[in-house]
């Protein structure tokens, strides 16, 4: 193994997603503890001391008790380089989500024990399986009186359609909860040992039993835990790793993340089974490349301005895919064959931003930017322009006119419109004639974000009103009229200067279709 390899090898690039206060914050946190770089819990949400709490806007979040953005975090454990990615769990906020899902090499997926499968998850989980990644499920909260656990596995493998695999089975839950029967590591943990040195106690391989004497085995929990543990192993799954490996089987661990328990058995597992970066479908599926290849490649997949309000700047934020970052280096932009120089990127270690000297395929970059990317952006170096596939996009369903209270203030709510925008959280159009501004967006808190947004950091005061619910579909310019825009189909264009007509609802696009048969309209460019 040359350099290059033995580093890619030691990435574990991965994505916690949950149904919002399934306790995805809360696991990150000890994760971040494990890792060394945070000190103390708390210091994760909302706290002042937090990185996701350096920014003003992020306010927002601690006003809505909500995740909403994406944060990356890096840390060294047990000789591999951790790279997590953080989603925002509000359903508003799901194509940043489904986004930083095309960046990553495995899933985590946290389950509210008590809760079991929830919409959000089922959503997001769709996504993962499309990519074809390894999942990991954590059933969270086992401190408290949660679901069966035989039957948050049957739930998981019917609405998910997935193959779960318990790697470890609790012992009582809520108040009585005792322990993990670690079925992989062949131990059990004790939850809240008095004394440290005995946390783990050793269990026969052959028999699966308690090889010293403990109080645990005159319990009846503890044999109930062991029926279901020998259950599982007459009619469960067993173990495939080939089949984790694509997806079709989820490893799922017990725990409580608050109180820290079950969490480091989760990630030395986790990270022995998860994926090293592997390779990528490249120039619209012509041609495959290896994270080891000797030129750098990688892709944009979010821009975030602001991250640090006293610096006004704005991050591209890139998954590298292939070879090697160097600070300095000269790239190539495959959209525009524009050549330019990475002097500026940053790292993200959890409390602060470092200043990156080097990083691999798997890690991921935020590169200063001053205008010169769009999400979806592939660069490279190398002869052979490199062109990654394209990020997945939402059509908008919800409308909003916008205007900008002053007048007078026009410069700062045109940077605000153009920046916010270009992160490609909300979607910008024009009235056909009139230039006026329409925002489109899934959710409706995205619109709630911007307004905050373009007050705190661009001082622009905005007036929104909404239009509501519309159907967005897109018109040949040859076929354009402008005379079959109407009150119930109003005409506009996107940013590329494309017509679209936003329909009022479904009875108004049949009504249009009727009307002008000829005209073929569709859902998104
Ligand atoms: P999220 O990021 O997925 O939205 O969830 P988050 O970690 O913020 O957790 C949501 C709530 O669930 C928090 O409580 C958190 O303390 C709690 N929680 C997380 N993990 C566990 C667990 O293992 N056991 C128990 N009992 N609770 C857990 P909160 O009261 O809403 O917020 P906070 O004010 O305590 O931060």
């Amino acid at each position: 193994m040359n350099d290059l390899e033995k580093a890619v090898s030691k990435r574990r690039t991965f994505a916690i997603i949950s149904h919002p206060d399934a306790g995805k914050t809360t696991i990150t946190e000890q994760l971040l503890l494990l890792g060394g770089v945070i000190r103390s819990a708390g210091t994760v949400k909302g706290k002042k001391t937090g990185q996701f709490a350096t920014s003003d806007w992020m306010a927002i979040e601690k006003q809505r008790g909500i995740s909403v953005t994406s944060s990356v975090m890096q840390f060294d454990y047990a000789d591999k380089r951790v790279n997590i990615l953080d989603t925002p769990g509000h359903e508003d906020f799901s194509e940043d989500t489904y986004r930083t899902l095309m960046a990553v090499d495995a899933a985590v997926m946290v389950i509210d024990s008590a809760k079991g499968i929830e919409p959000q998850t089922k959503k997001l989980f769709k996504v993962v399986k499309q990519r074809g990644i390894p999942i990991f499920t954590f059933m969270n909260k086992l401190d408290r009186d949660g679901r069966e656990p035989l039957d948050l596995i049957a739930e998981l493998e019917d609405l998910l359609s997935i193959e779960g695999y318990a790697m470890n089975w609790p012992i009582g839950m809520g108040k009585d909860l005792r322990g993990l029967y670690d079925r992989a590591q062949k131990r059990i943990e004790l939850y809240r040992p008095t004394d440290e040195a005995h946390r783990f106690l050793p269990l026969d391989p052959e028999t699966g039993q308690l090889t010293e004497a403990s109080d645990l085995t005159e319990e009846s929990i503890y044999q109930q835990t062991l029926d279901d543990v020998d259950l599982l192993s007459e009619a469960g799954n067993s173990f495939d790793l080939e089949k984790i490996k694509t997806g079709d089987q989820t490893p799922v661990f017990f725990g409580s993340a608050l109180t820290n328990f079950g969490v480091e058995t989760f990630l030395q597992s986790f990270l022995e089974m998860a994926p090293a970066p592997s390779t990528h479908e490249i120039n619209d599926d012509s041609e495959t490349l290896s994270p080891v290849d000797k030129h750098f490649s990688g892709f944009v997949f979010k821009i975030q301005a602001n991250m640090n309000p006293n610096h006004r700047d704005r991050i591209a934020f890139i998954r590298i895919c292939s070879g090697e970052f160097d600070k300095g280096m000269d790239v190539q932009l495959t959209r525009t064959g524009k050549k330019l120089r990475l002097n500026n990127a940053t790292e993200f270690m959890s409390d602060e931003r470092e200043n990156v000297e080097k990083a691999v395929a798997g890690d991921i970059v935020g590169l200063y930017d001053t205008g010169n990317f769009q999400i979806g952006d592939s660069i490279y170096t190398g002869k052979n322009p490199i062109k990654f596939a394209p990020l997945p996009q939402f059509t908008p369903e919800l409308f909003m006119r916008v205007t900008a209270k002053n007048v007078m203030k026009q410069k700062s709510f045109h940077k605000g419109m153009q920046q916010l925008v270009q992160e490609g959280a909300i979607q910008l159009y024009k009235t056909y004639t009139t230039e006026d501004y329409i925002l489109g967006a899934v959710g409706q808190l995205q619109f709630e974000v911007f307004q905050f947004r373009m007050k705190n950091e661009y001082n622009s005061e905005v007036i929104m009103t909404p239009i509501g619910s519309r159907t967005a579909r897109w018109i040949d310019p040859e076929q354009l009229d402008e005379n079959m825009s109407s009150s119930r189909n109003l005409l506009v264009k996107d940013l590329k200067g494309e017509p679209l007509f936003l329909f009022e609802n479904a009875f108004a696009e049949r009504w249009f279709q009727d009307k002008y048969p000829d005209v073929k309209l569709t859902a998104k460019l």
